[in-house]
């Protein structure tokens, strides 16, 4: 059985914290009062991210951080971590993410993702650690068969190596619960994460081109890209453009903040949808975008993307009851702290 503790006396290990999900999150937890630990290769990630985080929460809260800048997948690495904290709980946001990506580097994505899991999971047992939280993701829906998905919906066969790994880390941890059921394992399934902190210091940084919407179309406005390209103008959805559930990056990371004291003094398996319950289309996201930063964003119709689905979007009824945590944001203060992310940091973390 987990301990049950208070903030102040949990320390939080969080594996790709400087990332966009794990930087706004570490927010939470050291606004929340926790001791957290941060390991993160930055291979998708700036070392500036720290500073950031330092200077949003404050000095007090920021003596309550520590970072270390190492790989996941490195044993000696993670257990030099254990051996020099007494972690509590552990939320593994650490992996490569994107889907196109992972289609040309399965080998890649496949050891990264799941080998880092195996190691983490071994070096946490190791140490008497059995209390983790899972960034998954609506991906393990595939092409839903009803809308809202709710945590009971069939997960589906990916359509790519990035969502195998989502789904397959799903079921390796539960495998882990199934034969010792100490474990005590939350999965977090995020629909899509957009928008920035508030104060414009932290936000989504991609490297190269975009291959999400929210930033490429963020990076159009400021005129670092021509045109957005709607993959697709011909779904069966209102506007003909793809429909998604976008949640603001803010509110996944309350959500992590919930699950943490959910979990407290339990064991065992629970899936939670991080979403808002609402779809919205590629063209009212433009549109939302375009009222956020004050110009039209150019666009052009292109093809569909092999791969996507016409519209997904989330039932959070189960986050809510058994949580208390609900999305606060709409889509307006997404793109409004989007766009004052991009605007002010025009080249991202560089500058
Ligand atoms: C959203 C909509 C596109 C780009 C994936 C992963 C998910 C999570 C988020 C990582 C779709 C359309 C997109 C563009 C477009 N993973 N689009 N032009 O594919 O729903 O989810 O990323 O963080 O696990 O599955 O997100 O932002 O790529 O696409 O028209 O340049 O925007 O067709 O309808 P997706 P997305």
């Amino acid at each position: 059985m987990s301990q049950a503790l208070t903030p102040s006396d949990t320390c939080v290990l969080v594996t790709g914290g400087a990332g966009f999900i794990g930087s706004h999150t570490v927010v939470e937890l050291l606004t929340g009062g926790y001791q957290v630990v941060v390991v993160d290769n930055l291979s998708n990630a700036s070392a500036k991210v720290e500073d950031r985080i330092k200077t949003i929460v404050g000095s007090e809260a920021a003596a309550n951080l520590t970072f270390y800048i190492a790989d996941v997948n490195d044993r000696n690495a993670l257990n030099k971590i254990f051996d020099q904290h007494h972690i509590d709980r552990v939320i593994h946001f650490a992996g490569y993410k994107a889907v196109g990506e992972s289609v040309s580097k399965p080998i890649e994505y496949y050891s990264n993702n799941i080998g880092n899991t195996l190691t983490l999971v071994d070096v946490m047992r190791n140490h008497d650690c059995k209390s983790i939280i899972f960034s998954s993701s609506a991906t393990v829906y595939g092409d839903p068969e009803s809308l809202p998905l709710t945590e009971v919906s069939a997960k589906k066969p990916a359509t790519n190596p990035y969502g195998w790994t989502k789904w397959m880390i799903e079921e390796i941890l539960s495998d882990l619960h199934a034969a010792d059921p100490e474990w005590n394992v939350v999965l977090l399934r995020y629909f899509n994460p957009i928008g920035a902190h508030a104060s414009g210091l932290m936000g989504e940084d991609p490297k190269g081109i975009p291959n999400n919407l929210l930033p490429y179309v963020a990076q159009t406005a400021i005129g670092k890209r021509e045109v957005v390209h709607v993959f697709g103008n011909d779904y069966p959805t209102p506007d003909g453009t793809g429909v998604r559930d976008y949640i603001h990056v803010v509110d996944l990371a309350t959500g992590h903040a919930a699950a943490l004291q959910w979990m407290n003094g339990r064991t065992g398996v629970e899936i939670f949808n991080l979403g808002t319950g609402r779809g919205t289309s590629v063209f009212e996201i433009i549109h939302a975008f375009s009222e956020a930063c004050g110009h039209e964003v150019p666009y052009v119709i292109d093809p569909r993307r092999p791969g996507d689905v016409a519209e997904n979007y989330a039932d959070c009824s189960k986050a809510h009851e058994l949580m208390g945590w609900q999305a606060q944001f709409d889509i307006s203060d997404m793109c409004r702290d989007a766009w004052n992310w991009q605007s002010h940091n025009p080249n991202g973390y560089e500058g």
